[in-house]
């Protein structure tokens, strides 16, 4: 695989694009490039899945001693300790494996799925040092160890892309369970997993928190896509289910709207806002935008789709920006792959290509061409006219219909660049086809943390859109309507521990009859009850519709001071100050000092609470008795107000 023949046909075609005669000498090498891509696959797609699934608790071939279900980011022990449970990396790979599972069915594939599943219920309810499940906040810690108990060492966390990613990928399992008849499974043992994960992702997206790679505080372009994902696909997963998800509904146009922020007039992706001291070119915005990737919505800006104009230009902005900064790049011209890594001013273990990040600049480029080949046309925008230039030099904006020349120039052009990244990956992966992290930006040899799961995902994920072979769509048309105005808005969520689910052996595809079968050990650590069982039923509605309530009062505080709710229920703190729901001053004036804040509570439930200041000293002042009380409407209306005043 470490061909040296391949290195020097990548410069032969350097050549070939300088010399500006794309058509017939591209076509030529396009061929030969395509079948060296081809053979590498070939071998490479069944070791990735193999190597993808030794990384599994509890009887992965090199993940033994993890819990099962529970996903190693790598084998490696040491230089670097990878030996832990990473919920973004996790996700991502099970992603992939429900794509895989439904692409091709596989009663191990399922299991694993299954595991994945009980595994995450259980984790979700585990305190860590990003908090508790009670109100939600230790879903968004990063990394456990093996066996599902918390990580207590020094990190970057809270990082919010962990719960809507898992939220993806177990609604990923739930589509394939409605499809296949059991949507009772995916409602009795899946929703009440994902919605926990929804009701994080509509309660904090709004924060800061670390990114991806764990190094930058602030706000992430690929936290907030999944974000917004997460919750338009799960707000349609619930209507499939016959159930509702209120807050995802109200939250989901917000986040794509700030999602929109992320783009920079220069024509690329800012990946990190709130944080300084890079471009924000970063692999980050190419894994965002494949990961949003819905064919169903074409070419679109607002997602960011693969082929939309702006990830275009952002595509080439970002591989552009490491052709200098790597050795192993040198000589390569625009237009042609280069090694790519997470981001050029990186220094971990010098700053190096990652084979993900290289696939991922693949894949965006071979979804782009099944929404071409779908639409049969492409267009050229000014925004994303420099991207197509690298390729086809005479182009200029407009649309080309498939009957046209420049399409097909475009076409061919955008595969043998696509095969390029591929064939990155190919010469410098482990000559038997292993797949660590990074390879070396001068030698290109393979280093750090071996077999990385995630790596195994990307290469597989390439491989299937390079076969035409896409995901179903997220839903991504009832999602991408920017509002004209973008609102801070988010709902505090009521969290429901789920860690009694279990899943009902042999539930094969129709004429299938392998058995499958997984069963939660519950514990009940760390897990939250709320009072949502107790509830009845509103007539008509879901039998867990939920009412988002915006509750608020005027209070005059002085700099520093906060007003917070507390009361007898568990998404109030259960009379706990310390679980206190802090109110928002956004709408706090001289004239009108009200403070506000919509939890999401089921319909039907009466609580009893109070209103506290919190002095910068942590002092309190509590409201006089008696309790204020409200009762939930049982009606199937998705929002209520009550405006209290300070007693
Ligand atoms: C919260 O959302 C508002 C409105 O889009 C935005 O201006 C603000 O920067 C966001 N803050 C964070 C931390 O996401
Ligand atoms: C593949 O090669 C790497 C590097 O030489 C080695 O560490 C690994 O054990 C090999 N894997 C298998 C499955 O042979």
């Amino acid at each position: 695989m470490h061909a040296f023949s391949s290195l020097l046909l990548l410069g032969a075609l350097a050549v070939q694009s300088v010399l500006g005669r794309p058509d017939l000498s591209a076509r030529r090498e396009a061929e030969i490039i395509k079948r060296s891509a081809d053979s590498f696959l070939a071998t490479e797609g069944p070791y990735a899945l193999k190597s993808l699934l030794c990384n599994i608790g509890p009887s992965g071939c090199l993940a033994s001693g993890a819990a099962s279900g529970a996903v190693i980011a790598s084998p490696s022990k040491s230089s670097p300790d990878y030996w832990y449970t990473w919920s973004r990396d996790a996700a991502l790979v099970f992603k992939t494996v429900v794509d895989t599972l439904s692409n091709s069915y596989d009663a191990n594939l399922q299991t694993n799925i299954q595991n994945y599943i009980v595994s995450q219920a259980k984790l979700q309810g585990v305190s860590n040092p990003s908090g508790s499940f009670s109100n939600g906040a230790g879903l968004g810690e990063p990394k456990f160890n093996v066996d599902l108990t918390q990580f207590t060492g020094a990190w970057g966390r809270p990082q919010r892309d962990g719960p809507p990613l898992r939220a993806i990928a177990m609604i990923n399992y739930a589509k394939w369970l409605v499809k296949n008849g059991y949507t009772s499974t995916a409602t009795t043992a899946v929703w009440p997993v994902i919605k926990n994960d929804l009701a994080y992702t509509a309660q904090y997206w709004n924060n800061t928190g670390f990114d991806l790679w764990e190094e930058v505080q602030g706000s992430s372009f690929f936290t907030i896509a999944a974000s917004h994902r997460a919750l338009v696909e799960g707000a349609a997963l619930a209507s499939t289910l016959g159930t509702s998800c209120t807050a995802c509904n109200a939250i989901a146009p917000h986040i794509l709207c700030f999602l929109q922020r992320f783009w920079s007039p220069s024509g690329y992706i800012i990946s990190n806002l709130f944080s300084s001291g890079r471009t924000g070119k970063d692999a980050n915005s190419l894994l965002g935008s494949i990961h949003s990737f819905d064919a169903s919505v074409g070419c679109d800006a607002a997602t960011f789709q693969p082929c939309s104009d702006k990830a275009l230009s952002n595509h080439k902005q970002v591989t552009d920006s490491f052709r200098s900064v790597y050795k192993l790049n040198s000589g390569i011209a625009q237009g042609v792959a280069v090694a790519v890594g997470r981001y050029a001013e990186d220094t971990y273990y010098n700053g190096n290509p990652w084979y993900l990040s290289t696939l991922a600049a693949a894949e965006q480029l071979y979804d782009s061409i099944y929404v071409w080949q779908q639409q049969a046309s492409i267009t050229v925008t000014s925004i994303s006219l420099a991207f197509f230039k690298d390729l086809v030099p005479s182009i200029t904006v407009g649309t080309y219909s498939s009957s046209s020349a420049t399409y097909v120039s475009v076409i061919n052009a955008v595969q043998t660049y696509a095969d390029g990244y591929l064939n990155i990956v190919a010469n410098y992966a482990h000559a038997n086809g292993s797949l660590p992290e990074q390879f070396d930006r001068n030698t290109g040899v393979p280093l750090s943390a071996s077999d990385l799961t995630w790596s195994y995902a990307a290469l597989l994920s390439a491989k299937a859109r390079r076969a035409g072979i896409v995901p179903s769509s997220w839903n991504a048309a009832a999602g991408n309507s920017v509002p004209g105005t973008c609102l801070a808005t988010s709902v505090v969520g009521s969290y429901v521990s789920a860690t009694a689910v279990s899943f009902p052996a042999s539930q094969t595809p129709s004429g299938s009859s392998a058995t499958v079968t997984a069963t939660a050990t519950a514990t009940g650590t760390g897990s939250a009850t709320t009072t949502a069982a107790a509830t009845a039923t509103p007539t008509g509605c879901a039998s867990d519709h939920q009412v988002l309530v915006t509750f608020s009062v005027k209070y005059a505080t002085t700099y520093g001071q906060s007003v917070k709710i507390v009361g007898d229920n568990s998404a109030i703190g259960a009379w706990n100050t310390a679980g206190a729901v802090a109110l928002s001053a956004s709408q706090y004036t001289t004239a009108n000092p009200i403070w506000t804040v919509t939890i999401s509570l089921p319909a039907g439930t009466t609580i009893a609470y109070k209103y506290i200041v919190v002095n910068t000293d942590s002092s309190i002042k509590w409201e006089t008795d008696p309790n204020n009380a409200f009762t939930v409407p049982s009606t199937c209306a998705t929002t209520a107000t009550k405006a209290d005043s300070w007693h």
